[in-house]
């Protein structure tokens, strides 16, 4: 993309209405317009972050052997009804009805929406395992909305739901699910950790929400701070074995770390003082076990293998993605302005032509341009007019992990200059190492 053909609206002044560092970042470098209340308009650079998000999501979720769908956002009142959670849901729940009175919803989560198709098409033990899921929109008119797309009334989640024979087949779903989100997470350049919370309208036993650890964070979160040393890595895990996703869980879930909500002090000050952590969390995820709470009413049942019929035992798991675009800019950023991790960054590189206009230095611009797009790679090249340093300080506003800086003087030596965004590091490269470097960094 060139820069002079994109839409980049960045702002020069700081919106007083942003009261955290991301919601602020993300108005500043042209990724958001609030369209409403908590209700916003992903403009061309904060889109590409968020597909950037759902793919890595997506590919995660298929891994793990989850199979992708896509339900309406608006749902029948009477589904809801069944399971009893019309009445019980509250004012949370946008409620509205079409021109012929029915009552409708906007959804806040598809559990009977998924259990309804489940029992329409489902009838047999030989039909599990089996776990749906979808990356929709969904609405909850929270009381205060804030903080930008960290807390919106309409946002994008990632919601799945197992359908499992028996409890313990339903347990391994859940601890599959606590895999791929801890390798999901990763993935985008984030440590989210597993703490055991509270289930609230969800309903259920078992439970853990995924927390970012942020100033910024709306929980405060109880921990031993050994668990921050965890790293799933890129270690190979057989989502089918029991065992392996076992112990994945207990690793990543035997040390002390709990929410406000479930926090207990005497098990707490059991930790060694050193290692007690009081800090927030960003809440990024969350996965329940809650056994027959839907299929049991809304009568989601199959044959075993004795011919009875029961109920399936199910679980549903969370990823808010359109949260995470918030969370990745609390946890990486700094004075200039947005740091993108490689996973999710909108360009894998910026290009900036210090001297628009110069022959050799456009040419070269050009050249590298071609050479990172024909590698598969997507770099923002900044060909306006316009001085060097307001062309930075755009740069260093979005956040791409990496710069090419190309001007005159360097070509009179032959090299260009490779920037880190994070740790501002520079290189100088012939043009075609600059390059090299860059494919290696993306491994293309
Ligand atoms: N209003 C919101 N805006 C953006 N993302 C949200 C919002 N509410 C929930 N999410 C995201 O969706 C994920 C799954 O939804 P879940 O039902 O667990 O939310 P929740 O526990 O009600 O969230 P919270 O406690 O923050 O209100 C959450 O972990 C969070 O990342
Ligand atoms: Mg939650």
């Amino acid at each position: 993309m060139r820069l002079s053909r994109y839409f980049l609206p960045v702002l020069k002044e700081t919106p007083s209405e942003a009261q955290i560092v991301s919601h602020r970042l993300m108005l500043r470098a042209g990724m958001i317009k609030q369209a409403s209340a908590g209700n916003y308009s992903w403009l061309p650079l904060g889109y590409k972050v968020l597909q950037n998000i759902e793919r890595i999501v997506h590919e995660e979720q298929k891994r793990a052997g989850h199979i992708p769908i896509l339900m309406p956002t608006l749902q029948s009142a009477d589904l809801w009804r069944e399971s009893g959670r019309y009445d019980a849901y509250g004012p949370e729940m946008l409620r509205m009805q079409d021109r012929h009175g029915r009552d409708m919803l906007y959804g806040p989560t598809n559990e009977e929406m998924v259990t309804d198709i489940f029992r329409a098409h489902v009838g047999s033990y030989k039909d599990l395992p089996l776990t749906l899921y979808h990356i929709q929109w969904k609405f909850r008119d929270e009381i205060r909305p804030r903080f930008g797309v960290m807390r919106g009334r309409e946002f994008l989640m990632k919601d799945g739901y197992n359908f499992d024979l028996t409890k313990e087949d339903a347990l391994h779903a859940y601890n599959r699910h606590l895999v791929s989100y801890l390798r999901t997470y990763e993935r985008m350049g984030l440590q989210a950790i597993p703490m055991r919370a509270d289930s609230g309208p969800i309903g259920g036993d078992d439970t853990h929400e995924f927390l970012v650890l942020a100033e910024t964070g709306e929980s405060e979160v109880f921990y031993d701070s050994e668990i921050t040393d965890l790293k799933f890595g890129d270690r190979d895990i057989d989502y089918d074995s029991v065992e392996q996703c076992q112990g994945v869980l207990e690793e990543f879930t035997s040390r002390y770390a709990r929410t406000d909500e479930t926090h207990d002090e005497e098990l707490f000050n059991q930790i060694p003082e050193e290692r007690r952590r009081v800090a927030r969390g960003i809440e990024v995820g969350q996965i329940f076990y809650f056994g027959t709470k839907y299929s049991e009413p809304m009568g989601a049942t199959v044959t075993d293998r004795e011919g009875n019929q029961v109920p399936v035992h199910m679980g549903s798991h969370g990823i808010g993605v359109s949260r995470l675009v918030g969370a990745l800019i609390e946890a990486n950023h700094d004075d200039k302005g947005i740091i993108w991790p490689e996973g999710v960054t909108p360009f894998h590189c910026g290009i900036v032509n210090v001297k628009q206009g110069d022959a050799e230095a456009d040419a070269a611009c050009e050249d590298l341009y071609k050479a990172l797009s024909a590698a598969g790679l997507e770099p923002l090249y900044d060909d306006r007019e316009d001085r060097a340093g307001a062309k930075f300080a755009t740069m260093d506003l979005i956040g791409l992990p990496w710069r090419i800086t190309v001007g005159p003087r360097g070509l009179k030596n032959g090299v260009v200059e490779v920037t880190s965004r994070r740790t501002g590091e520079s290189e100088e490269l012939a043009p075609e190492a600059a390059v090299a470097r860059i494919r290696e960094i993306y491994g293309v």
